[in-house]
């Protein structure tokens, strides 16, 4: 039996015992009388009645444990030319010092703070120094628009904001101060307080009576030896909610529970991604996803390793070899991003030639989420890196790996194109559309038996009814993943596509939903639809389609780039929406359904079935026939 097998198999044997024995690697004030309350909560709940902090268990004890001097973080930012080290006694200070500003700025314990901030240290201080007053922290990824930042700040009415002047893209600096200011000025709710960090690049206006100047509040509190204390909370208090795409523009508020959360992710540092204390574990990801929260931030902390935080990309930060030079710098052992990553340093170094200039000998492992990972991309990084490369697939929602291959416990086989097999916690199966178990290898909604294990979502912040129906509903006694995929025979997971309107863009989930609703908003159009067009480099990329309204006689190419331009400013960069295509017609059902399912497989090239129920084939040929001129209009462009 191998170590997965047993690990599996003691979890299945008693899960409540297997979790009681990983909540042994927390502190806690107070412990769970049981480690799950089955009666609690919508599915249950993890250490119901215990108490503890994250900051603690993040931070203070490692320092109390004697590791003070030990590296905590490591911020490297080729983008502004920076290296900085930050040791668990001066993390302790930091933190500690911030979490007494935001004390004084009012923040109390359950209060929340909204946290928009491009990749520095200050970000993971922020988030650990609202763990450390109990206060609820919301991160928002910087590449969204105002408006998304607005529907955020008004689902989770931040007392205090904590953002930056700017973010440094290569070759530009985004100005995130304005972003910000006209965020609060369009949202309904208005924090009290801003702090701002200032950024070399480029400084910003602090607006008088709102706007306190990070690096002055927190430098104050420093030199006075102002620190906080750990509030200690429930274990079931929410540590976090981070926003995440739903099938409208309204996005879903994920709360992450305390306790559970610390349990799963420590359990996961030695055995999934078999790590040490001491380590240094780079997740090149950004703190506005939820591979950020976990493992930039939480995960290694709460392991006692050290973790990068990456201010730059993986090419032209100044080029392809970017992640090798960092690897080799610190003395990374484990690497875990996104497959996109890894198809743009294979596009720029197809033969990986950078990889040789570059000491690599103390790294393990490479770990692949967020997307699909390609066969060819996971054979090509094998071959180049000599190295387990490890395909594991999770959701927001879930915090950690639902599947993966945990290399700490041994791993086992790799199947390029599967991301493993059901984690210990996670009971998967497969059900077709009525809830029935389907055959090994067969395609269906993948969907997890509850309870989810620690960790999983108890709710949605402030929408219940939301949680019941968007997971609950579908499948009575299963969380639906809304991820569709087989087992094969062998127990390895495959996931193929999701079930939903959400689409996958380098590595970022997005809603065609709230893409569709920025393309309604013109005057002209009267209807339209956004499908993910499968991108070589990015996995997918939006395309939309719109029909003008009777009578509007504008040019449709003005129209084009409007749309494009309003992606951008309502949504964010982010989108990557580029490509808007006027037809006359959109594809229906004979009641009204617009055939989105098809027009993707249209725009991808794929084979369809003609749908039973469609209104009028012929709208088909004409969706064909828009694409057709729109290739060779730009020549076939990336695609
Ligand atoms: N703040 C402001 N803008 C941001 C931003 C931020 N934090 N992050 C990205 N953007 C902007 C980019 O500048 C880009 O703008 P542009 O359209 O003007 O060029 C746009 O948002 C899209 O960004 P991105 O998706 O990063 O694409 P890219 O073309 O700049 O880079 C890759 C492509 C593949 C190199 C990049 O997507 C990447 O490194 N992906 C890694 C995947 C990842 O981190 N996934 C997270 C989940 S694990
Ligand atoms: P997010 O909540 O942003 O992490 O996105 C979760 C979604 O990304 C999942 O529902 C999948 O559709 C997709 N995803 C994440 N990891 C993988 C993976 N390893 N393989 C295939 N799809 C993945």
């Amino acid at each position: 039996m191998s170590g997965y097998d047993e690990a599996y198999a003691k979890w299945q044997a008693d899960p409540e015992a297997f979790w009681a024995e990983a909540a042994h690697e927390i502190d806690w004030y107070q412990t769970a009388p049981r480690a799950f309350a089955a009666e609690s909560g919508v599915y249950g709940r993890w250490f119901e009645g215990a108490t503890c902090n994250t900051c603690y268990n993040c931070v203070d004890r490692h320092v109390e444990a004697g590791h003070g001097d030990r590296l905590a973080i490591i911020y490297d930012s080729p983008v502004t030319d920076t290296v900085k080290r930050f040791s668990y006694a001066e993390l302790r200070d930091q933190v500690g010092a911030l979490a007494s500003v935001l004390r004084g700025l009012g923040v109390e314990t359950g209060d929340r703070v909204v946290v928009y901030m491009p990749m520095v240290p200050e970000a993971v201080f922020a988030m650990l120094a609202c763990a450390r007053l109990g206060a609820i922290h919301s991160v928002v990824f910087g590449g969204f628009a105002p408006q998304e930042l607005a529907t955020r700040i008004d689902d989770a009415a931040p007392k205090v904001i904590i953002s930056a002047s700017c973010g440094i893209e290569p070759g530009r600096v985004i100005a995130y101060k304005p972003l910000l200011d006209e965020a609060i000025e369009v949202a309904t709710h208005k924090p009290d307080r801003c702090l701002i960090l200032q950024r070399d690049a480029q400084t910003c206006d602090l607006a008088p009576g709102r706007d306190v100047d990070f690096a002055g509040a927190v430098g104050e509190a420093l030199v006075n030896g102002e620190t906080t204390e750990c509030v200690p909370v429930a274990a079931t208090d929410p540590l976090y909610i981070l926003y995440t795409s739903g099938t409208t523009g309204q996005p879903k508020g994920v709360v992450r529970d305390t306790g559970g959360h610390m349990v799963a992710l420590k359990w996961t540092m030695e055995n999934h991604y078999g790590v040490k204390p001491g380590e240094v574990f780079w997740a090149a990801s950004d703190v506005g996803w939820v591979v950020g929260h976990s493992y930039i931030c939480y995960g290694p902390l709460l392991h006692g390793a050290t973790t990068v935080v990456y201010e730059g990309k993986p090419i032209g930060t100044p080029d392809a070899g970017a992640f090798w030079r960092v690897i080799q710098d610190h003395e990374v052992v484990a690497l875990f991003t996104a497959p996109t990553a890894f198809r743009a340093i294979r596009k720029e170094d197809p033969n990986g030639d950078l990889i040789a200039q570059y000491d690599l000998s103390r790294f393990r492992t490479l770990f692949l989420a967020g997307e699909r990972s390609d066969a060819a991309t996971i054979e090509w990084a094998q071959d180049k890196l000599k190295r387990d490369v490890i395909d594991h697939w999770w959701q927001t929602e879930t915090g950690w790996a639902m599947s993966g291959n945990p290399v700490g416990l041994g791993g086992f086989p790799v199947k390029p194109g599967s991301p493993g097999k059901p984690m210990p916690g996670y009971d998967i199966r497969v059900l077709d559309d009525d809830g029935h178990e389907v055959a090994p290898g067969t395609l269906g909604n993948i969907v997890c038996k509850l309870p989810l294990p620690p960790s999983g979502f108890p709710t949605l912040w402030q929408a219940p009814e939301r949680f019941l129906s968007s997971y609950m509903e579908e499948f009575p006694g299963y969380y639906a993943t809304s991820d569709a995929g087989i087992i094969d025979k062998d127990g390895y997971v495959f996931i193929m596509a999701r079930t939903d309107d959400i689409i996958n863009v380098a590595g970022h989930r997005l809603s065609t939903g709230a893409m569709e609703e920025v393309i309604a908003a013109h005057p002209d159009i009267a209807e339209c639809a956004v499908v993910g067009a499968a991108d070589a480099l990015k996995g997918q990329l939006p395309m939309g389609f719109f029909v003008l309204n009777d009578g509007v006689e504008r040019d449709a190419a003005d129209i084009e780039s409007e749309l494009v331009a309003d992606m951008r400013a309502k949504i964010g960069a982010v989108a990557a929406f580029k490509t808007a295509l006027r037809v006359d017609r959109l594809p229906k059902t004979r009641s009204g359904k617009v055939l989105r399912g098809t027009i993707q497989k249209i725009a991808n090239g794929e084979s369809f079935k003609m749908p039973a129920a469609i209104d009028d084939p012929v709208v088909l040929d004409e969706i064909a026939e828009v694409l057709r001129a729109w290739t060779r209009a730009s020549n076939g462009n990336s695609r």
